[in-house]
Protein backbone atom coordinates (compact mmCIF):
# COMPACT_ATOMS: atom_id res chain seq x y z
CA UNK A 1 0.00 0.00 0.00
CA UNK A 2 1.18 2.88 -1.47
CA UNK A 3 2.89 5.17 1.56
CA UNK A 4 2.12 3.06 4.30
CA UNK A 5 3.90 -0.91 3.69
CA UNK A 6 7.40 0.66 3.07
CA UNK A 7 10.36 -1.71 5.01
CA UNK A 8 9.73 -0.67 7.91
CA UNK A 9 5.99 -1.34 8.19
CA UNK A 10 6.76 -4.50 6.85
CA UNK A 11 9.68 -5.73 9.14
CA UNK A 12 6.84 -4.67 12.18
CA UNK A 13 4.52 -6.63 10.80
CA UNK A 14 6.43 -9.73 10.18
CA UNK A 15 6.89 -9.57 13.91
CA UNK A 16 3.45 -10.06 14.45
CA UNK A 17 3.03 -12.75 11.77
CA UNK A 18 5.58 -14.84 11.71
CA UNK A 19 4.78 -16.23 7.61
CA UNK A 20 2.05 -14.06 6.13
CA UNK A 21 3.12 -12.93 2.74
CA UNK A 22 4.01 -9.57 2.61
CA UNK A 23 3.66 -6.74 -0.32
CA UNK A 24 5.70 -3.59 -0.66
CA UNK A 25 3.96 -0.71 -2.11
CA UNK A 26 3.58 -0.58 -5.70
CA UNK A 27 6.26 0.98 -7.20
CA UNK A 28 6.42 2.07 -10.84
CA UNK A 29 9.20 0.17 -13.24
CA UNK A 30 10.84 4.01 -14.22
CA UNK A 31 11.56 4.35 -10.59
CA UNK A 32 13.51 1.09 -10.22
CA UNK A 33 15.02 1.09 -13.74
CA UNK A 34 16.11 4.76 -13.58
CA UNK A 35 15.49 6.14 -10.06
CA UNK A 36 17.23 5.42 -6.66
CA UNK A 37 16.64 1.12 -6.81
CA UNK A 38 17.66 0.70 -4.24
CA UNK A 39 15.74 2.94 -1.93
CA UNK A 40 12.84 1.35 -3.67
CA UNK A 41 13.97 -2.19 -3.03
CA UNK A 42 15.89 -2.55 0.02
CA UNK A 43 14.34 -4.97 2.77
CA UNK A 44 15.47 -6.98 5.58
CA UNK A 45 16.16 -10.07 5.49
CA UNK A 46 13.53 -10.64 7.99
CA UNK A 47 10.66 -9.71 5.97
CA UNK A 48 10.49 -13.15 3.71
CA UNK A 49 8.16 -13.99 2.33
CA UNK A 50 7.83 -10.54 0.39
CA UNK A 51 6.07 -9.71 -2.87
CA UNK A 52 7.32 -6.45 -5.24
CA UNK A 53 4.37 -4.97 -6.44
CA UNK A 54 5.10 -3.25 -9.56
CA UNK A 55 2.90 -0.72 -11.65
CA UNK A 56 3.72 -0.33 -15.18
CA UNK A 57 2.44 -1.34 -18.48
CA UNK A 58 5.38 -2.19 -20.64
CA UNK A 59 6.27 -5.82 -21.24
CA UNK A 60 9.98 -4.96 -21.60
CA UNK A 61 10.24 -2.17 -18.87
CA UNK A 62 8.37 -4.76 -16.70
CA UNK A 63 10.65 -7.89 -17.46
CA UNK A 64 13.64 -5.69 -16.54
CA UNK A 65 12.35 -4.37 -13.00
CA UNK A 66 11.22 -7.87 -12.21
CA UNK A 67 14.51 -8.96 -12.79
CA UNK A 68 15.71 -6.22 -10.72
CA UNK A 69 13.34 -7.41 -7.57
CA UNK A 70 14.58 -10.91 -8.25
CA UNK A 71 18.26 -9.97 -8.20
CA UNK A 72 17.26 -7.90 -5.17
CA UNK A 73 15.98 -11.39 -3.55
CA UNK A 74 12.22 -10.57 -3.47
CA UNK A 75 9.73 -14.09 -3.75
CA UNK A 76 7.80 -12.79 -5.98
CA UNK A 77 6.76 -10.40 -8.38
CA UNK A 78 3.26 -9.07 -8.82
CA UNK A 79 1.59 -5.93 -10.97
CA UNK A 80 -0.81 -4.00 -10.02
CA UNK A 81 -4.26 -4.04 -12.23
CA UNK A 82 -6.37 -2.94 -9.24
CA UNK A 83 -5.30 0.98 -8.55
CA UNK A 84 -7.71 3.30 -9.59
CA UNK A 85 -5.78 6.94 -8.93
CA UNK A 86 -5.48 9.52 -11.75
CA UNK A 87 -1.72 9.35 -11.79
CA UNK A 88 -1.85 5.75 -12.18
CA UNK A 89 -4.59 6.03 -14.94
CA UNK A 90 -2.33 9.05 -16.61
CA UNK A 91 0.41 6.12 -16.83
CA UNK A 92 -2.08 4.03 -18.64
CA UNK A 93 -1.34 1.18 -15.85
CA UNK A 94 -3.10 -0.38 -12.97
CA UNK A 95 -6.81 -0.71 -12.78
CA UNK A 96 -7.19 0.42 -16.09
CA UNK A 97 -4.91 -2.64 -17.28
CA UNK A 98 -8.34 -4.41 -16.73
CA UNK A 99 -9.27 -3.50 -20.08
CA UNK A 100 -6.69 -4.57 -21.96
CA UNK A 101 -6.08 -8.66 -20.93
CA UNK A 102 -3.97 -9.00 -24.11
CA UNK A 103 -1.46 -6.54 -22.71
CA UNK A 104 -1.20 -7.81 -19.33
CA UNK A 105 -0.89 -11.41 -20.51
CA UNK A 106 2.26 -10.15 -22.60
CA UNK A 107 3.45 -8.15 -19.69
CA UNK A 108 3.17 -11.45 -17.21
CA UNK A 109 4.79 -13.69 -20.23
CA UNK A 110 7.86 -10.95 -20.38
CA UNK A 111 7.95 -10.86 -16.98
CA UNK A 112 7.91 -14.67 -16.56
CA UNK A 113 10.92 -15.05 -19.22
CA UNK A 114 12.77 -12.85 -17.26
CA UNK A 115 12.53 -14.39 -13.54
CA UNK A 116 12.28 -17.75 -11.96
CA UNK A 117 10.29 -16.78 -8.98
CA UNK A 118 6.40 -16.48 -9.34
CA UNK A 119 4.53 -13.78 -10.97
CA UNK A 120 1.26 -12.86 -9.91
CA UNK A 121 -1.91 -10.30 -10.58
CA UNK A 122 -4.30 -8.18 -8.25
CA UNK A 123 -6.85 -6.80 -9.76
CA UNK A 124 -10.40 -5.78 -9.44
CA UNK A 125 -13.25 -7.88 -10.85
CA UNK A 126 -15.09 -5.02 -12.88
CA UNK A 127 -14.33 -1.66 -14.19
CA UNK A 128 -17.09 1.34 -13.41
CA UNK A 129 -20.36 0.04 -13.29
CA UNK A 130 -20.07 -2.66 -15.32
CA UNK A 131 -20.93 -6.00 -13.13
CA UNK A 132 -20.49 -8.46 -15.99
CA UNK A 133 -19.12 -11.76 -14.63
CA UNK A 134 -18.03 -12.36 -18.39
CA UNK A 135 -15.37 -9.43 -18.08
CA UNK A 136 -13.34 -10.55 -15.28
CA UNK A 137 -13.74 -13.91 -16.19
CA UNK A 138 -12.19 -13.13 -19.67
CA UNK A 139 -9.29 -11.23 -18.04
CA UNK A 140 -8.55 -14.18 -15.53
CA UNK A 141 -8.27 -16.72 -18.38
CA UNK A 142 -6.19 -14.53 -21.07
CA UNK A 143 -4.05 -13.93 -18.38
CA UNK A 144 -3.87 -17.76 -16.58
CA UNK A 145 -2.73 -19.32 -20.33
CA UNK A 146 -0.03 -16.23 -20.17
CA UNK A 147 0.87 -18.56 -17.19
CA UNK A 148 0.37 -16.32 -13.63
CA UNK A 149 -1.34 -18.88 -11.29
CA UNK A 150 -2.00 -16.23 -8.43
CA UNK A 151 -4.58 -13.36 -8.72
CA UNK A 152 -5.06 -11.63 -5.56
CA UNK A 153 -8.70 -10.31 -6.54
CA UNK A 154 -10.26 -7.14 -4.89
CA UNK A 155 -13.40 -7.86 -4.80
CA UNK A 156 -15.26 -4.54 -5.80
CA UNK A 157 -15.02 -2.75 -9.45
CA UNK A 158 -13.19 0.41 -10.17
CA UNK A 159 -14.62 3.37 -11.23
CA UNK A 160 -12.35 5.20 -13.62
CA UNK A 161 -14.11 8.57 -13.58
CA UNK A 162 -15.58 10.35 -10.28
CA UNK A 163 -14.54 7.89 -7.66
CA UNK A 164 -11.26 9.04 -5.48
CA UNK A 165 -9.16 6.16 -4.57
CA UNK A 166 -10.47 6.17 -1.33
CA UNK A 167 -13.87 6.44 -2.12
CA UNK A 168 -12.83 3.67 -4.95
CA UNK A 169 -12.39 1.24 -1.25
CA UNK A 170 -15.55 1.93 0.04
CA UNK A 171 -17.94 2.82 -2.41
CA UNK A 172 -18.31 0.22 -5.24
CA UNK A 173 -19.53 -2.58 -3.53
CA UNK A 174 -18.04 -6.18 -2.26
CA UNK A 175 -19.13 -8.86 -4.52
CA UNK A 176 -16.81 -11.84 -2.98
CA UNK A 177 -19.32 -14.83 -4.46
CA UNK A 178 -17.37 -12.91 -7.80
CA UNK A 179 -14.14 -14.33 -6.63
CA UNK A 180 -15.43 -17.81 -5.51
CA UNK A 181 -17.25 -17.94 -9.26
CA UNK A 182 -13.47 -17.48 -10.22
CA UNK A 183 -12.08 -20.71 -8.11
CA UNK A 184 -14.91 -23.16 -9.28
CA UNK A 185 -14.11 -21.72 -13.18
CA UNK A 186 -9.96 -21.71 -12.58
CA UNK A 187 -9.72 -24.50 -10.25
CA UNK A 188 -6.06 -24.58 -11.12
CA UNK A 189 -5.02 -21.23 -10.07
CA UNK A 190 -4.87 -19.90 -6.82
CA UNK A 191 -7.31 -16.94 -5.95
CA UNK A 192 -6.79 -14.69 -3.19
CA UNK A 193 -9.45 -12.69 -1.74
CA UNK A 194 -8.87 -9.05 -0.65
CA UNK A 195 -11.54 -6.33 0.58
CA UNK A 196 -13.08 -5.50 3.29
CA UNK A 197 -11.74 -8.15 5.86
CA UNK A 198 -11.46 -7.24 9.53
CA UNK A 199 -12.71 -10.19 11.62
CA UNK A 200 -10.25 -12.91 12.14
CA UNK A 201 -13.21 -15.42 12.37
CA UNK A 202 -14.90 -14.06 9.43
CA UNK A 203 -11.72 -13.71 7.24
CA UNK A 204 -10.72 -17.48 7.62
CA UNK A 205 -14.25 -18.53 6.72
CA UNK A 206 -13.10 -17.78 2.99
CA UNK A 207 -10.01 -20.05 2.70
CA UNK A 208 -9.58 -24.15 3.03
CA UNK A 209 -8.82 -23.71 7.14
CA UNK A 210 -12.30 -21.67 7.93
CA UNK A 211 -13.74 -24.50 5.58
CA UNK A 212 -13.82 -21.85 2.53
CA UNK A 213 -13.26 -22.66 -1.37
CA UNK A 214 -10.50 -20.10 -1.62
CA UNK A 215 -6.84 -19.88 -1.43
CA UNK A 216 -5.61 -17.14 0.70
CA UNK A 217 -6.69 -13.58 1.80
CA UNK A 218 -5.19 -10.33 1.75
CA UNK A 219 -5.31 -7.27 4.44
CA UNK A 220 -4.89 -4.03 4.26
CA UNK A 221 -6.20 -1.41 6.33
CA UNK A 222 -6.84 -3.51 8.67
CA UNK A 223 -3.87 -4.63 9.33
CA UNK A 224 -2.49 -1.15 9.24
CA UNK A 225 -4.93 0.20 11.62
CA UNK A 226 -4.77 -2.71 14.13
CA UNK A 227 -1.96 -4.81 13.16
CA UNK A 228 -2.58 -7.20 15.92
CA UNK A 229 -5.08 -8.79 13.80
CA UNK A 230 -2.25 -10.02 11.59
CA UNK A 231 -1.05 -12.19 15.37
CA UNK A 232 -4.88 -13.45 15.53
CA UNK A 233 -4.69 -14.83 12.21
CA UNK A 234 -1.26 -16.29 12.63
CA UNK A 235 -2.35 -18.24 16.12
CA UNK A 236 -5.22 -19.99 13.82
CA UNK A 237 -3.02 -20.43 10.80
CA UNK A 238 0.32 -21.85 12.41
CA UNK A 239 -0.71 -22.50 15.71
CA UNK A 240 2.69 -23.87 16.62
CA UNK A 241 4.46 -20.34 15.63
CA UNK A 242 4.54 -18.40 18.49
CA UNK A 243 3.93 -15.16 18.52
CA UNK A 244 6.10 -12.41 20.73
CA UNK A 245 4.21 -10.59 23.03
CA UNK A 246 3.84 -6.78 23.13
CA UNK A 247 6.64 -6.24 25.46
CA UNK A 248 8.95 -8.17 22.89
CA UNK A 249 7.38 -6.58 19.84
CA UNK A 250 8.21 -2.72 21.87
CA UNK A 251 11.71 -4.09 22.36
CA UNK A 252 11.95 -5.46 18.84
CA UNK A 253 10.92 -2.33 17.42
CA UNK A 254 13.12 -0.06 19.95
CA UNK A 255 15.84 -1.72 18.57
CA UNK A 256 15.33 -1.65 14.85
CA UNK A 257 14.50 1.87 15.39
CA UNK A 258 17.78 2.43 16.86
CA UNK A 259 19.72 0.91 14.17
CA UNK A 260 17.84 2.72 11.94
CA UNK A 261 17.75 6.24 13.51
CA UNK A 262 21.89 5.39 13.24
CA UNK A 263 21.88 5.06 9.96
CA UNK A 264 19.87 8.39 8.94
CA UNK A 265 16.37 7.60 9.12
CA UNK A 266 13.63 9.77 11.55
CA UNK A 267 12.25 7.78 14.39
CA UNK A 268 9.10 9.01 13.05
CA UNK A 269 9.55 6.69 9.89
CA UNK A 270 9.55 4.07 11.58
CA UNK A 271 7.09 4.64 14.60
CA UNK A 272 4.06 6.05 12.43
CA UNK A 273 3.25 2.56 11.77
CA UNK A 274 3.20 1.24 15.09
CA UNK A 275 0.44 3.90 16.08
CA UNK A 276 -2.48 1.27 15.83
CA UNK A 277 -0.49 -1.69 17.74
CA UNK A 278 -2.46 -1.45 21.02
CA UNK A 279 -5.89 -0.02 19.14
CA UNK A 280 -8.72 -1.30 21.52
CA UNK A 281 -6.52 -1.92 24.80
CA UNK A 282 -6.27 -0.05 27.35
CA UNK A 283 -3.40 2.89 26.98
CA UNK A 284 -3.98 2.96 22.91
CA UNK A 285 -4.74 6.80 22.25
CA UNK A 286 -1.68 8.16 24.89
CA UNK A 287 0.26 5.88 22.73
CA UNK A 288 -0.95 7.23 19.80
CA UNK A 289 -0.18 10.76 20.85
CA UNK A 290 3.16 10.24 22.54
CA UNK A 291 4.32 8.44 18.94
CA UNK A 292 3.01 11.60 16.98
CA UNK A 293 3.85 14.24 19.03
CA UNK A 294 5.92 16.25 17.20
CA UNK A 295 7.66 17.81 19.94
CA UNK A 296 8.33 14.31 21.63
CA UNK A 297 9.93 13.33 18.01
CA UNK A 298 11.95 16.39 17.40
CA UNK A 299 14.79 14.12 19.94
CA UNK A 300 14.63 11.61 17.22
CA UNK A 301 15.64 9.02 20.38
CA UNK A 302 14.29 5.58 20.32
CA UNK A 303 13.44 5.73 24.09
CA UNK A 304 10.46 7.75 23.19
CA UNK A 305 9.12 4.03 22.30
CA UNK A 306 9.96 2.76 25.75
CA UNK A 307 8.47 5.74 27.63
CA UNK A 308 5.36 5.11 25.15
CA UNK A 309 5.07 1.40 26.21
CA UNK A 310 5.34 2.35 30.32
CA UNK A 311 2.17 4.05 29.60
CA UNK A 312 0.23 0.98 27.86
CA UNK A 313 2.24 -1.19 30.45
CA UNK A 314 1.11 0.83 33.48
CA UNK A 315 -2.42 0.90 31.97
CA UNK A 316 -2.66 -2.63 31.73
CA UNK A 317 -1.11 -3.22 35.76
CA UNK A 318 -3.90 -0.72 36.76
CA UNK A 319 -6.46 -2.60 34.98
CA UNK A 320 -5.21 -5.85 36.50
CA UNK A 321 -5.54 -4.38 39.87
C1 LIG B 1 -3.13 4.14 1.60
C2 LIG B 1 -3.41 2.98 0.67
C3 LIG B 1 -2.51 2.69 -0.33
C4 LIG B 1 -2.74 1.61 -1.19
N1 LIG B 1 -1.80 1.31 -2.12
C5 LIG B 1 -1.94 0.18 -2.84
C6 LIG B 1 -0.88 -0.28 -3.69
O1 LIG B 1 0.19 0.34 -3.76
N2 LIG B 1 -1.10 -1.42 -4.39
C7 LIG B 1 -2.25 -2.14 -4.29
O2 LIG B 1 -2.39 -3.18 -4.92
N3 LIG B 1 -3.26 -1.73 -3.51
C8 LIG B 1 -3.11 -0.61 -2.77
N4 LIG B 1 -4.12 -0.22 -1.93
C9 LIG B 1 -5.36 -1.03 -1.86
C10 LIG B 1 -5.23 -2.14 -0.82
O3 LIG B 1 -4.16 -3.00 -1.15
C11 LIG B 1 -6.49 -2.99 -0.80
O4 LIG B 1 -6.69 -3.58 -2.05
C12 LIG B 1 -7.73 -2.19 -0.43
O5 LIG B 1 -7.48 -1.29 0.63
C13 LIG B 1 -8.87 -3.13 -0.04
O6 LIG B 1 -8.46 -4.01 0.97
P1 LIG B 1 -8.74 -3.73 2.53
O7 LIG B 1 -10.21 -3.54 2.69
O8 LIG B 1 -8.22 -4.96 3.25
O9 LIG B 1 -7.99 -2.49 2.90
C14 LIG B 1 -3.92 0.84 -1.06
C15 LIG B 1 -4.81 1.14 -0.04
C16 LIG B 1 -4.56 2.20 0.83
C17 LIG B 1 -5.54 2.50 1.94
Amino acid sequence: MIDWTDRHCRYFHRLLSPHARLYTEMIATGAILYGDAARHLDFDNSEHPVALQLGGNEPEALARAARAGQDWGYDEINLNCGCPSDRVQKGAFGACLMSTPALVADCVKAMRDAVDIPVTVKHRIGLDYDESYGFVRDFVGTVHEAGCEVFIVHARNAVLKGLSPKENREIPPLRYDVARQLKRDFPRTLIVLNGGLTDPGDTLAHVGQGGGELDGVMLGREAYHRPRVLSELSRRLWPETPIPGDEAVVRAMMDYAGRQVAGGVPLRSVVRHMLGLFNTQGGARRWRQMLSDNRLLAANDPALIDAAWQVVANAAERRAA
